[in-house]
């Protein structure tokens, strides 16, 4: 397949079964051969095009050229560590530190979400002292060892083997198809409770924090979109997530990361 210039989408399945590993999933069963990228949209082999609300990594977009031209620049001059003095990551520490409220001051650079979420959960050890997590259902916080154990939408799913013991499982605040919904009042503190339980076993002193996707990928789906304005499911997933933050806050614990993707 290599000598050809363009496979045929056909090539290109086969070739990706003979050098992945089948547990790989790809969507849809007449997969989508994505040959290109640009802003908002993806193209087809085809040419066809798609709006793209989907793809977790391109947060502003698909190949927004200042982002190219920002990447391409930087590896024309340096790729290395934080061993070194540098002036550009401090610059960039400094305007990124200006958009975010006063506490959030100091910056650890990283390539994935995993990473991001495997360094939160060391600070929050660190911190606590502590080990037990409380975790929401359907949950996807990375690919790491430590990380699927603490993503029940991994370690629930195939293959998995559940929870660890120190990883204490919620329920997802979903008020369109969750255990407590929209047109139940108390939905909100009917989920704390759940988290009020998990914490009273837990007990005082073995918290060490509560981790969420600050937007779950399982509520913020179009068909809960379409029922309920997405502002309101935010605000009262926000609401809820409050509740349970102060919750672990008085066990202890430590709010540890809004995992990022969406
Ligand atoms: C909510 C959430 N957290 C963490 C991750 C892990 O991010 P990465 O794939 O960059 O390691 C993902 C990736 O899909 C994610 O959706």
């Amino acid at each position: 397949m290599s000598n050809n210039p363009s496979p045929s989408k056909a090539q290109t399945l086969a070739a990706r079964g003979q050098f992945f590993a089948g547990n790989l999933s790809i969507a849809y069963k007449n997969p989508l051969k994505i040959v290109r990228g640009e802003m908002q949209y993806l193209y087809d082999d085809e040419g066809r095009q798609y709006l793209d609300a989907y793809n977790n990594v391109a947060h502003v977009g698909h190949c927004h050229p200042r982002v190219v031209k920002a990447a391409q620049d930087q590896m024309a001059i340096l790729n290395t560590n934080t061993r070194y003095l540098g002036d550009q990551i401090i610059s960039y520490a400094e305007r990124l530190t200006a958009t975010l409220p006063d506490s959030l001051n100091v910056c650890f650079f990283v390539n994935s979400g995993s990473e991001a979420n495997e360094l939160a959960l060391r600070l929050a050890r660190a911190h606590t002292g502590a080990r037990d997590l409380v975790v929401l259902d359907h949950a996807y916080h990375g690919n790491t060892t430590t990380l699927i154990d603490i993503s029940p939408y991994k370690h629930d799913g195939p293959g998995g083997s559940g929870a660890p013991q120190w990883v204490h499982k919620v329920p997802l605040p979903d008020l369109y198809r969750g255990l407590y919904r929209a047109e139940d009042d108390e939905a909100s503190e009917k989920y704390v409770r759940h988290v009020k339980e998990v914490l009273e076993k837990i007990g005082r002193g073995h918290l060490c924090g509560f981790i969420a996707e600050s937007l779950p990928r399982r509520i913020i789906s179009v068909r809960s979109t379409l029922k309920y304005a997405l502002p309101e499911v935010y605000v009262l997933l926000t609401k809820c997530r409050q509740d349970m933050d102060a919750l672990v806050n008085t066990s202890g614990g430590s709010k540890v990361t809004m995992s990022l993707p969406t």
